[in-house]
């Protein structure tokens, strides 16, 4: 247990022995993911590295060039989208302790990850970064992934804070927002992240909040986050995120990262040292980086005072990398993260016994994802693609033919730049990725590909579509231009789907894809997100049975036609600021949340809107019967106590939804919001009573008349549900 009194005392006194140009070099990067240390006092330099999905690869100090070493082939976990889609706040700890166990044993002090801002937009190119569009959903999972990762004597950095919804024009895109939608939706993730979790650090987001940068934001950083919720961990800059020497300094933020190599050019390098020497900046917001900076090292294990000399320290945990149980662990997530979205006639599970020969179509099948997607790239020890996943599940008595289908090749898209990062912090005015549907010339390419398909499927009992998107989509720096499926998959689908009824169509995507085109018509619809290393095991493991699926949607799959936040562009991407407006901000959009807290779910029931596939929705070989709801309250707490019986022929988990509206819905209130959920196991024919304790501090709005957080005085209906949409059990309570 560290002695805060002396840690204070310590820093204080290290404080004492450093020179300007020491503490300027621990506040800034000097190696596109380092800081220096200071030799002459034992100081180390901090080590960072991406991201979400495992530990990425070693960069050259100074190039975005692959270090090209052997040894940075780590385990693949699945995306924050998949952790999201297994409502299941264990793994997400589990997934979060094999990034903090992978990053420490690759030498890194900060993880950066986990990403959790809220999907307003399924457009958004980083959605698979994300958990979820609601914030109790990313809140419960954002806090036993960085417990997980802080177990191992490194620190998460959770990021991007904040209201940091999409990639078009990433840097020069202003925020504007109600405090109530703010307050709602887009900080309680974050709130969680510092004040339960205790993330040791977090970065500032690239955007701008009510015209100022996020990373010079004294609102957002001082007011907010050191002042309101007391933090006093390490607040890092985004890559490049940083552009006023002065305003940085004095703002909260401690350490500016970028992605230029001119690291003694940073706004917190040479140029801070100048405006110290010329009075602008006092020194004292220098000490209180370097004091966060010191306390993080003291935390992290890195560095200890004895006897007025800074010494490593020797207890700090070493960490491991590409373990038996890190593979196990992560093939229990992705097998928890498939997602059954339709199942008419009982179509799977596939019997393994009773298969002599399978089709698989789609790229999909046969595509490792781990190398792509941005900053989140992993150089995987291994990927299990589907493919492989049902060869090696089936063995060598099945036969099992491949054919693509479609082949992402032949349209000529996307981002193949290996050194994408070098640019990203240019304006790109076409930095979103079309999905190429409305190409008129059909290449006879794709056309054969499609043939053969279809002439094949009409051949087999057993056919599976494995397609979706690809990192080409779902990447940093871009935005999608709709969410329909790209390289002619809609034609390809429903072809398959008429040549074969039984077609299994199997969909990866990181966020919401159009399915409108052929939900209808497909029997059976599967949906997983990029899912690591064993993603293709869990597929072929729920597909024949081995596996009963149990993950759940953790954002609404709307209709293409229903409203994705693309016909208004002051809601999305933005409109081009006014020449006022760029006099007073750094800005080339600016952009309103005219949505306020009415995003996904709370969107669609509010306004009445169908959807392909409502929020928390998934399917389980199994059928459930929930009774017997009851409520009793204490002083604090809503005690939702209710039973759910496996009433099928499959042992399986249920994710119990309980969410909670006001009886008679005010017209600034949603109709409901998640307010809890369980995952229970429950074998054939087993009943369980679960318990689901809502705090009443829960069901507060605020008010943005008076700035206040206030409990409405009135009668809520507590809805139990196997969805947003499917509610089994509810009860009315007067609070
Ligand atoms: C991304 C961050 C990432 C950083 C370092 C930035 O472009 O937005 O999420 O951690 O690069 O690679």
């Amino acid at each position: 247990m560290v002695d805060t009194q002396n840690m204070e005392m310590d820093i204080e006194k290290i404080l004492e022995e450093l020179t300007l140009e020491e503490k300027i070099k621990m506040i800034h990067g000097c190696g596109l993911f380092k800081t220096e240390g200071v030799k002459r006092l034992n100081i180390p330099s901090l080590k960072m590295s991406d991201g979400p999905m495992g530990v990425r690869a070693e960069f050259k100090n100074d190039e975005w060039t692959p270090a090209g070493n052997s040894e940075d082939a780590v385990s693949y976990c699945p995306s924050n989208t998949a952790i999201a889609s297994t409502w299941n706040r264990e793994l997400a700890g589990k997934a979060g302790s094999i990034l903090g166990e992978e990053a420490r044993g690759r030498g890194k002090d900060v993880i950066l990850g986990p990403g959790i801002n809220i999907k307003r937009t399924p457009l958004c190119g980083r959605n698979f970064e994300y958990y979820s569009e609601d914030p109790y959903l990313v809140s419960e999972l954002v806090v036993p992934c960085i417990e997980g990762i802080q177990q191992n004597d490194v620190a998460a950095c959770v990021k991007h804070f904040a209201v940091n919804g999409q990639e078009t024009e990433r840097l020069w895109v202003n925020v504007e927002l109600s405090e109530r939608a703010l307050r709602e939706i887009y900080l309680p993730g974050f709130k969680a992240a510092i004040k339960k979790a205790k993330s040791k650090t977090i970065m500032g987001a690239y955007n701008l909040f009510r015209g100022i940068h996020c990373c010079e934001s004294s609102e957002l950083l001082g007011d907010i986050l050191r002042k309101e919720w007391n933090y006093d961990g390490v607040i890092i800059s985004d890559w490049g995120a940083v552009h006023d020497t002065v305003a940085v300094a004095k703002s909260p933020l401690d350490i500016e990262m970028s992605i230029t190599y001119n690291f003694d050019e940073y706004c917190m390098a040479n140029p801070l040292i100048d405006k110290i020497k010329d009075g602008s900046v006092d020194i004292k917001y220098v000490d209180e980086k370097v004091r966060n900076i010191l306390r993080l090292m003291m935390r992290l294990n890195m560095i200890e005072y004895k006897d007025g000399r800074i010494e490593k320290c020797k207890d700090r945990k070493a960490g491991s990398y590409n373990t038996p149980e890190h593979r196990q662990d992560i093939l229990e997530v992705a097998r928890q993260a498939v997602v059954l979205l339709k199942n008419n006639d009982h179509v799977l599970p596939f019997n393994k016994k009773d298969t002599d020969k399978v089709l698989v179509i789609g790229e999909n099948a046969i595509k490792a994802h781990a190398n792509g997607g941005g900053s989140a790239e992993i150089k995987a020890l291994y990927e299990i693609t589907p493919f492989l996943g049902i060869v090696k599940l089936l063995g060598g008595n099945t036969e099992v033919t491949f054919a693509k289908g479609y082949e992402s090749s032949v349209y000529d898209e996307g981002n193949n730049d290996v050194n994408w990062q070098a640019d990203s912090l240019k304006s790109n005015e076409e930095n979103v990725t079309d999905t190429c549907n409305d190409k008129s010339e059909e290449s006879c390419k794709a056309r054969e590909l499609r043939e053969e398909a279809v002439r094949l499927a009409k051949e087999y009992d057993k056919v599976i579509f494995v397609g979706g998107l690809n990192h080409d989509y779902d990447i940093e720096g871009r935005d999608k231009k709709d969410i329909r499926l790209p390289y002619e998959q809609d034609v390809l689908i429903k072809e398959l789907v008429k040549a074969n009824e039984n077609t299994v169509v199997c969909i990866m995507a990181g966020s919401a894809v159009d399915m409108s085109e052929w939900q209808n018509e497909a029997k059976t619809i599967v949906y997983y997100p990029y899912n690591g290393m064993e993603g293709g095991t869990a597929l072929a493991q729920v597909l024949f049975g081995e596996v009963n699926p149990s993950g759940k949607l953790a954002e609404t799959f709307p209709y293409e036609s229903s409203r994705i936040l693309k016909n208004d562009e002051e809601a999305y991407p933005g409109r081009k600021v006014t020449d006022e407006e760029k006099q007073r901000m750094n800005a080339i959009l600016t952009q309103e949340y005219k949505e306020g807290i009415f995003v996904g779910y709370r969107y669609y029931e509010k306004y009445n809107i169908p959807v392909a596939f409502p929020f928390g929705h998934g399917l389980s070989y199994t059928t459930f019967k929930y009774s017997d709801i009851s409520i009793q309250e204490d002083e604090k707490n809503i005690l939702v106590e209710l039973k759910v019986k496996n009433t099928g022929d499959f042992d399986g988990y249920e994710t119990v939804e309980i969410y909670v509206g006001e009886r008679n819905i005010s017209e600034d209130n949603p109709v409901k919001e998640l307010k809890g959920f369980e995952k229970v196991w429950l074998k054939k024919g087993e009943e369980k009573t679960v318990h689901i304790d809502i705090a009443k501090d829960m069901l507060i709005h605020y008010n943005e008349q008076n700035r206040r957080w206030e409990l409405k005085n009135t009668e809520y209906i507590i809805y139990a549900g196997s969805s947003s949409k499917d509610i089994r059990q509810s009860k009315v309570i007067t609070l």
